[in-house]
This record gives structure tokens, C-alpha cells and sequence, in this order.
């Protein structure tokens, strides 16, 4: 199965990324289907590749990062400092992201280690760690959008395509307060 997800803006939710064929279903626990952009009339991976997505990856990791010395677990909490192989997180979440946003289940991240996603459970991956509904919000407003454009992903794709799936109420509500 192809799939496509990303992030975006909560005020961003309204704006449809539509597919004739296939659209975006969350399953709640983990990416669910959503391939095609009406921004673009095709789907993420295909437009930003491999090299958009590593770049998005990167950021996100910075940027998380960067909060994190800033600012300590005021924002996000304390779930990352709980993180064992970094190495392994940033591979799982860029399989996840080239998954959902329409490109392979598997890919061979920049370390050389293979990765995928189609065995990812996003409720099982974040038990045990009580994110709050807030640290969500300000993880997609603060670090997932910022780390979009600034890899150069464009307005209206951020709107249309990455968005949707993860300010979708289902998909929240599978990683929130577990
Ligand atoms: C758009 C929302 C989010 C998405 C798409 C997402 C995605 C992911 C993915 C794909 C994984 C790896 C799962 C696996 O290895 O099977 C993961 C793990 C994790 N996530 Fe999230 N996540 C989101 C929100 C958050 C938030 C808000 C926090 C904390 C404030 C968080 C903290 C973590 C931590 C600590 C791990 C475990 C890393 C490890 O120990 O390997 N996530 N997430």
C-alpha cells in the first residue's frame, strides 16, 4: 500500500488535499492512504524525492533539538530524553514520512540502514510517554511546518498535502496520552 503523510499547520486542517481515487483514510494508529496533492497532482515523494525528505527529516531532529536546549521540556516534555538510539528514530520516522507521503515502505536512510514503515503503530510507539495535546500542537506548529519550509516544501503543499493527515483529530487522538 502507498500512502502519504506529513505535517502542517492545525489552522491548515480545512484546506482538502484530494484524491479522485484514494483518499486519505487514518487508521489511528499508524500512516494510513493519501497519495495524491491537489496542489501539485501527484504526491509528495514524487515531487521532493528522497533528498526533499532526508532534508525534512534533518530539520526536524534540529529543530527539535534547537527546542530542546532552548527551552527544555517546557514545550514537548520529557518523552525525548527517554530515546535510546537516535539513530534508529530518525530512520523509523523518515520511513514513516517517504511512506505516507506516497513513496516505498522501505528505504535505506543516510546511515546505510535499511528502514521501514508499514510495521510502525503510531499508539504503540508513543505509550507510555503521556504526550499532551499542547506538546502535539506545538511539535507540528514549531518544529514539523517550520522544518518543511525551510527544506523548501511550498506553502500550498504544506497545505494541501503534509497537513491534513497530521492535524487529522484521529491521528492525534492515536498518539496523545498514551
Ligand atoms: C505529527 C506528529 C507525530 C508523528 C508523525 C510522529 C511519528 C513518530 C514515528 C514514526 C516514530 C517512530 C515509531 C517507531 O519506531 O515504530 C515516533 C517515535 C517517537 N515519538 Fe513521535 N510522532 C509525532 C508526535 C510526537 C510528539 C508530539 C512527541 C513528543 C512531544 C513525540 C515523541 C516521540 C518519541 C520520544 C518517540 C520514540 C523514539 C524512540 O525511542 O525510538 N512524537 N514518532
Amino acid at each position: 500500500m502507498r500512502t502519504t503523510l506529513f505535517v502542517g499547520a492545525l489552522a491548515l486542517l480545512a484546506i482538502g488535499c484530494g484524491s479522485d481515487d484514494e483518499e486519505y483514510e487514518p487508521t489511528g494508529t499508524g500512516p494510513a492512504a493519501r497519495v495524491f496533492c491537489d496542489s501539485s497532482g501527484k504526491n509528495a515523494f514524487d515531487t521532493y524525492g528522497t533528498n526533499g525528505f532526508v532534508a525534512v527529516n534533518e530539520e526536524i531532529f534540529e529543530l527539535t533539538t534547537a527546542e530542546l536546549t532552548a527551552n527544555g521540556d517546557a514545550n514537548l516534555g520529557s518523552s525525548f530524553s527517554g530515546v535510546a538510539d537516535f539513530a534508529r528514530f530518525k530512520g523509523r520516522l523518515a520511513a514513516f514520512l517517504v511512506f505516507v507521503y506516497g513513496g516505498p515502505d522501505t528505504i535505506t536512510y543516510t546511515d546505510g540502514v535499511s528502514y521501514t514503515a508499514t510495521d510502525q503503530d503510531m499508539t504503540a510507539a508513543h505509550t507510555g510517554m503521556g504526550i499532551t495535546s499542547a506538546q502535539y500542537d506545538y511539535f507540528v506548529t514549531n518544529i514539523i511546518v517550520p522544518a518543511l519550509t525551510t527544506s523548501g516544501v511550498t506553502a500550498d503543499d504544506v497545505s494541501s498535502c503534509f497537513a491534513p493527515p497530521v492535524t487529522d483529530a484521529t491521528f492525534k487522538a492515536s498518539i496523545v496520552g498514551k
